[in-house]
């Protein structure tokens, strides 16, 4: 049995992100532990003067340990969301950031940082608006999702999306979830199977 974390990002109560990823894990083929962090229900607070002092001056109790340490310990963070700006969302970016903990999702040797989550895998679910494809040089959020599994340690990442979504007609934008979801689907139980 594996665990898997689910860290929901999508932002649009009819989001297609999150269709293809409820898709995905309402068909995950064997039992496996699934713990939700829905994004929009957290306290998002970027690093500003204040919060960096409090947190790393003044040792005040910081709620962020505890989701590092989910990370740490999941075999697969699964993560959805939507491309905004080129990228991840920025309710996304602050999450990662507040997470990115010294002694918890890496290590400072004294000559680089080194990561801690070495048992951990990354799935990625996302649909642009654009056309977009994989791989293209506009495609700014798996090239920082994967310099992230690097900084802390993840043993893979895996992702699947679907593009042009704003500008296809509704019957192409249904095909596209649809094919998304399958891929997947497929992807994602063979990912739990490695
Ligand atoms: C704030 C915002 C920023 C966006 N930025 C981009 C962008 O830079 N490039 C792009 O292709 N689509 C962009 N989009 C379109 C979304 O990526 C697209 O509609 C996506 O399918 C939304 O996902 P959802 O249906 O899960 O909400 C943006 C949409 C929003 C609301």
């Amino acid at each position: 049995m594996k665990k898997i974390l689910f860290i929901n990002s999508c932002i649009r109560e009819e989001s297609r992100t999150f269709q293809i990823a409820d898709y995905i894990l309402k068909h995950i083929k064997e039992e496996h532990s699934l713990e939700v962090i829905d994004l929009n229900t957290l306290k998002l607070e970027a690093y500003n003067q204040k919060l960096f002092y409090n947190l790393f001056y003044l040792s005040m109790p910081n709620p962020f340990i505890e989701y590092a340490k989910k990370i740490k310990e999941a075999d697969i963070v699964f993560i959805a969301a939507p491309f905004y700006d080129m990228g991840i969302p920025a309710l996304l970016r602050v999450f990662f950031e507040r997470c990115s903990l010294n002694g918890i999702t890496f290590t400072d040797t004294g000559k680089t940082c080194t990561g801690l989550c070495n048992n951990t895998k990354m799935f990625f679910v996302t649909t642009r608006g654009m056309d977009i494809s994989d791989g293209s040089t506009l495609e700014q959020a798996t090239p920082y999702l994967k310099a992230l599994c690097s900084l802390w340690g993840l043993k893979d990442f895996r992702y699947i999306s679907a593009y042009n979504l704003d500008y296809l007609s509704s019957n192409e934008v249904n095909k596209r979830i649809k094919e998304a979801s399958i891929k997947g689907s497929e992807l994602f139980n063979s990912y739990l199977l490695d």
